[in-house]
């Protein structure tokens, strides 16, 4: 995928985790003053975002994209938040901040453990971790969300299910990654790396008709990403129902029916720097 296509991507499926990540955002504590990383912050959502929930915080915006960080910018300037944010483009497996710098360290969706090809930064996750406690004040929070399910077909639990079992819908099937590796293994990551009062919370976005055109795009590109190669793992009859209720032109269309509710949910993984 190229950048121009990665930041529609982005943009488009923020659309939909948005009450997700919102709801997240809002379970933290930042008194005033507080100094948060976004890391990787993508286009600069979860940045404004953060902003509008918690106004008095400083926060840094961290991606290796330089697209991505120019985009952001522009972002946080046309939303008037500009002057509580600074930007870096870097690579989070080398962080330059000092010791003890950040009061929260947040990281959605950007410490998926696997392999360079698959856009992952790193094989595992404990290195990445370590820095992060490294740079985080002692009392200072680390919070990693990932994406942790979906139902986006409703109506076709059958096909959904089939579709869900095969291995390429499953990015974490990676078969080099070993079941310590797998995300909901996260609390146990941050365990190893020093963090204390580990905490799991999971929150869900509901996906309801009407859907605008920005949420039909995000909702096309996670039928692709799930199941776009899923052809050869399932029956002709099955693809066949795919494709025609994912088909915009299809009187089957998925997302012009009537009462369409969809919803994804993200597991927040949070724990605290020892004093
Ligand atoms: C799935 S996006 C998540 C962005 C944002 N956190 C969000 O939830 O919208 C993954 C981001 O990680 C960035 N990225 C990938 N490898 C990285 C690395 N080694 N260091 C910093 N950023 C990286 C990509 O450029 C991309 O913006």
């Amino acid at each position: 995928m190229n950048e121009s296509a990665y930041i529609k991507a982005l943009e488009s499926t923020s659309r939909l985790s948005e009450p997700a990540i919102r709801n997240a955002i809002k379970s933290l504590t930042l008194p005033t003053g507080s100094r948060v990383l976004d890391v990787p912050c993508g286009t600069g959502t979860q940045m404004q975002w953060m902003l509008e929930a918690h106004p008095k915080i400083k926060i840094t915006g961290f991606d290796i994209a330089q697209d991505h960080i120019k985009y952001s910018k522009e972002k946080l300037t046309k939303s008037g938040k500009i002057h509580s944010c600074k930007f870096i483009t870097g690579d989070m497996k080398k962080f330059e901040f000092d010791n003890n710098t950040f009061d929260l360290v947040w990281c959605c969706d950007g410490l998926w453990p696997g392999s360079k090809e698959m856009g992952c930064p790193s094989e595992e996750p404990y290195s990445i971790l370590k820095d992060m406690v490294r740079i985080t004040k002692p009392g200072g929070k680390i919070a990693i969300l990932f994406w942790t399910s979906q139902k986006l077909l409703p109506g076709y639990p059958f096909l959904e299910a089939t579709l869900n079992a095969t291995k390429s819908s499953i990015m974490a099937a990676n078969p080099h990654i070993s079941p310590q590796l797998h995300f909901m293994r996260a609390p146990a990551w941050l365990l190893k790396a020093g963090l204390e009062n580990i905490q799991t919370q999971t929150f869900a976005a509901d996906i309801n008709t009407p859907l605008n055109d920005l949420e039909k795009v995000g909702l096309h590109f996670l039928f692709d990403m799930f199941w776009g190669r899923s052809e050869n793992e399932v029956s002709k009859e099955t693809w066949k129902k795919y494709k025609d209720i994912t088909n915009p032109g299809s009187e089957e269309y998925i997302l012009n029916q009537c009462g369409y509710a969809g919803l994804l949910t993200y597991t927040m993984f949070i724990g605290i720097v020892p004093n």
